[in-house]
């Protein structure tokens, strides 16, 4: 095996970048080339704990360095301006999500790529714990069965004093609320697991929070492949939980966690078998007096379900469990597979989900063109007084 190294480098050095400083570290086969900050003693900061050099800029660090590979984990409103300079480096990019604040903005990402050696990639470390991998696999080959109904629940708590710093709480800043800053962790998988969308209709409302958006998102979804669900997104649960449930022909999915899951967090119940009900003579679905299902107690054969089937060494979800298969992607001169073009039926359903909550009506996935009114702006570039009379009840 090669012992050449990786270089990398990262902008923006506040909250998250430890956990990319740190990943890199741990995963190792990297060599950090540079850090930069717009706040000077973060960066000298970051440098001096992480063993590099400090830099003001993405600009600056571009000019001294040729990283392979830059992590961008500064506010989402700088995330396209950072991603091209680094595309246009030549350099591969790693964006922290939400990627952008707009599907403009993806596209003018995607088009610096396509003239690029480097590729853009982002953050969704919830695609790469061992149980995400399993789901993923078994799903696209059928051995889950057909998915046919789904829930996606994102109930999270932020105090008021969350949006103290001057970027929350703004459309220009924070670009959005629990849709598209917090629920889109679970909303990505979802996507990754079930496949794209077709039709959203949505509510957002502000209850409680002093922001410009919602505190509160809801919608219900067609997805491409005949699946119905619904997705919840809130800042307001005390008691909070993240959670994905995928009803299949084949069983019930679940995984239920809060910032991150393990395997025991996931968990599979089989459907009642049909071919059981002729050896009890009975249909496996219906309960029984003592409200248990036939089927559960049927033991007469020993054949695991395919999720038990399928369990290995285990990878929490995690910055490290993806910044390791990114390493060792990128080493090897393959694509990552969270590119940013995956990444984009998330970021159309967050676009409708807004479009359709100021808008009132069901918003197409297959609408969400350069001409659509919400292409270049989550909000539809619609007045913050028409916002407010759409999100207050
Ligand atoms: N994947 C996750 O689980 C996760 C968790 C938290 C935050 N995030 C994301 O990470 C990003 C950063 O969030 P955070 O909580 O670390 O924010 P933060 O405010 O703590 O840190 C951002 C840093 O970027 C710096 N910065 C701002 N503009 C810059 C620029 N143009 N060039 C260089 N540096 C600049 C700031 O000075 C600050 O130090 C956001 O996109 C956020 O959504 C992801």
């Amino acid at each position: 095996m090669s012992d050449r190294k990786l270089k990398v480098a990262v902008v923006g050095c506040g909250g998250i970048s430890r956990r990319h400083l740190e990943g890199y570290a741990d995963v190792g086969r990297t060599e950090l080339v540079g850090v930069a900050d717009i706040v000077p003693e973060r960066a000298e900061a970051a440098a001096e704990r992480y063993g590099s050099k400090p830099y003001g800029s993405a600009a600056e660090l571009l000019s001294a360095q040729q990283p392979d590979l830059v992590s961008v984990s500064t506010p989402p409103g700088s995330h396209a301006e950072i991603a091209i300079e680094v595309l246009r480096a030549g350099a591969s990019v790693l964006i922290e999500k939400p990627p952008v604040l707009s599907l403009a903005e993806l596209d003018a990402i995607a088009e610096a790529e396509q003239a690029s050696d480097g590729s853009a990639y982002v953050i969704f470390q919830h695609r790469h714990g061992s149980g995400a991998l399993r789901a993923a696999d078994l799903l696209a080959g059928g051995a889950l069965g057909t998915p046919q109904v789904a829930v996606c629940e994102t109930l999270w708590f932020r105090p008021r004093s969350y949006f103290d710093p001057d970027w929350r709480g703004t459309w220009e800043g924070e670009g959005g609320g629990p849709t598209l800053g917090h629920g889109i962790h679970q909303i990505d998988l979802l996507l990754h697991l079930l496949g794209p969308w077709r039709t959203i209709t949505a509510t957002a409302v502000r209850l409680d929070r002093p922001v410009q958006f919602e505190d509160v998102s809801l919608a219900t979804v067609i997805f491409e492949n005949g699946a119905v669900g619904t997705v919840i997104n809130s800042l307001l649960s005390p008691q909070e939980l993240s959670r994905i449930r995928i009803d299949t022909t084949g069983g019930s999915l679940e995984v239920d966690h809060v910032y991150g899951y393990k395997d025991a967090d996931w968990s599979f119940h089989p459907a009642p078998d049909p071919r059981r009900a002729k050896k009890l003579g009975a249909d496996p679905g219906v309960r029984t007096a003592t409200g248990e299902l036939a089927a559960a107690t049927a033991g007469d054969d020993h054949e695991l379900d395919p999720w038990t089937a399928s369990a290995g060494p285990e990878v929490p979800s995690s910055h490290r469990a993806q910044l390791t298969r990114v390493v060792d992607d990128l080493l090897a001169g393959r694509t990552h597979d969270t590119t940013l073009a995956s990444t984009r039926p998330t970021m159309e359903f967050v676009t409708a989900l807004y479009a359709s909550a100021i808008t009132g009506g069901p918003v197409n996935r297959a609408d969400l063109t350069p001409g659509h009114p919400y292409y270049a702006a989550l909000h539809g570039n619609v007045s913050q007084e028409n916002i407010d009379t759409a999100m207050t009840l």
